[in-house]
């Protein structure tokens, strides 16, 4: 029965910044263990999205549903500490402390307050670091980060510094990751690369997983399904293949040119 409950249940949702409609009635279902992908234009409301699903934003109108608990109106640190994980499209790493202690960083809601304090451990809280720290490197193992975690995150090779965010997210043991434009920026080399481990974490670990992008190529790759949204209105949902025959889809993208 619980299988079928949607992971992740979206109805409706209106927001609005002023005079601007950034979601106009956006609904969706992500099912367990699924690669959801949004794509649309600069400035569709993806991120937008992406800022209602951790409680950034409060979205107007509508209602968003974790395995059926209702997730609307509660407060970011609640929503991650439900399992929701979030990159950002622009790093949120913290650039003068090392790889390692950033995915440390991540995993401070899973710690307990003696152990945040300070960032000084002693007896029990040993014990704890030692688990965590050994949770941190098999994320580093799992995305190949071995020779740079001791690295401060600001010399990070900027390919390198984007699957570190994703290690940043993972460290929370998420079960939904909302993964913000992970290939932005990135050459195709890179690109690759970043699709790679996002197989790799997906076939390894019980992640649910929403994957926002500008460029409908890595999408069309990775996704089970996509959504594409324009203007902060939804499009199409389907396939990858569907999608991309879809007119208004590609009306969306080549615009006046096609
Ligand atoms: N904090 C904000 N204040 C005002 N307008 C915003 C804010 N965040 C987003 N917007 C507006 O909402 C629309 C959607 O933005 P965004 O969700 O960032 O799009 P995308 O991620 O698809 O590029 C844009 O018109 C943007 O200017
Ligand atoms: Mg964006």
């Amino acid at each position: 029965m619980e299988r079928l409950t949607p992971m992740l249940k979206v109805r409706d949702l209106v927001l609005r910044f002023g005079g601007v409609t950034a979601l106009n009635g956006v609904s969706f279902d992500v099912g367990h263990g699924e690669l959801f992908a949004i794509i649309g234009p600069n400035g569709a409301g993806k991120t937008s999205i992406f800022n209602c699903l951790n409680g950034v934003y409060r979205p107007q109108e509508g209602t968003i549903e974790l395995a059926g608990a209702p997730l609307t109106g509660k407060s970011p640190a609640a929503i991650a500490s439900l399992g929701v994980a979030r990159t950002f499209q622009n790093l949120g790493l913290f650039q003068h402390l090392s790889l390692i202690d950033n995915l440390m960083l991540g995993r401070h809601h899973l710690m307990s307050t003696g152990m945040l304090s300070g960032m000084l451990w002693w007896g029990r809280a040993k014990r704890e670091e030692i688990a965590h720290r050994s949770a941190v490197e098999s994320i580093i193992e799992l995305l190949e980060l071995e020779s740079y975690r001791r690295m401060p995150a600001g010399l990070l090779p900027y390919g390198v510094a984007k699957r570190a965010e994703l290690g940043r997210a993972l460290a929370m043991e998420p079960t939904l990751l909302l993964l913000d434009e992970p290939v932005a920026g990135m050459n195709l080399e890179e690109t690759e690369d970043m699709a790679r481990y996002i197989t790799e974490v997906r076939r390894q670990l019980p992640v649910t997983m929403i994957l926002v992008e500008h460029d409908m190529g890595l999408v069309m790759d990775l996704a089970s399904r996509v959504l594409v949204l324009d203007f902060g209105v939804v499009i199409a949902t389907g396939e990858p293949a569907e999608v991309q025959e879809n007119p208004q889809v590609i009306e969306a993208y080549l615009g006046g040119a096609a």
